[in-house]
C-alpha cells in the first residue's frame, strides 16, 4: 500500500494524540506531586523553600551570578531601556 503526504501527516498526528492521551494517563495525581506543600504556601515561594530537597542544584545556583539577577542594577538597567525602547510593548 502506497500512502500520500497528507495520510502520512494524519497518521503521525493520530499517533501523536494518542502518545499525548498515553502520557496524561501516566501523570501521577497533584496529591502525589513533592511540591505541594511549598506551593500550598506561596505561588512564588523564595529559593530557599527548594533548598531542603535540592540542596545540590540550590548551592550551585546560589553562588552563580543568575541567583543575583534580579537584584542587580545593571539588569534593571537593561531592563528599564528595553522597556523605554519598545515602549514597554514586552509584557510590563
Ligand atoms: C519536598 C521536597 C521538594 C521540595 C521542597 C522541592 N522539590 Fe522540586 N522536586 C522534588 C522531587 C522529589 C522531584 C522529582 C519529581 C519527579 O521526578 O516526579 C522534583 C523535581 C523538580 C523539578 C524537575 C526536575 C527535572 O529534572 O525534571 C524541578 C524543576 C523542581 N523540582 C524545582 C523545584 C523548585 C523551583 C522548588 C522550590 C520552589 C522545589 N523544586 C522544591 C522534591 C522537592
Amino acid at each position: 500500500m502506497k500512502l500520500d503526504a497528507a495520510a502520512v501527516w494524519c497518521l503521525s498526528l493520530m499517533l501523536g494524540c494518542m502518545a499525548g492521551i498515553a502520557f496524561a494517563a501516566d501523570t501521577p495525581p497533584v496529591a502525589t506531586d513533592p511540591h505541594a506543600a511549598v506551593f500550598a504556601e506561596s505561588n512564588f515561594p523564595s529559593a530557599s523553600a527548594c533548598a531542603s530537597c535540592h540542596q545540590k542544584v540550590f548551592s550551585e545556583w546560589s553562588a552563580s551570578n543568575h541567583a543575583y539577577a534580579s537584584i542587580s542594577p545593571m539588569f534593571h538597567k537593561f531592563e528599564q531601556a528595553v522597556n523605554d525602547l519598545t515602549s514597554g510593548t514586552i509584557g510590563h
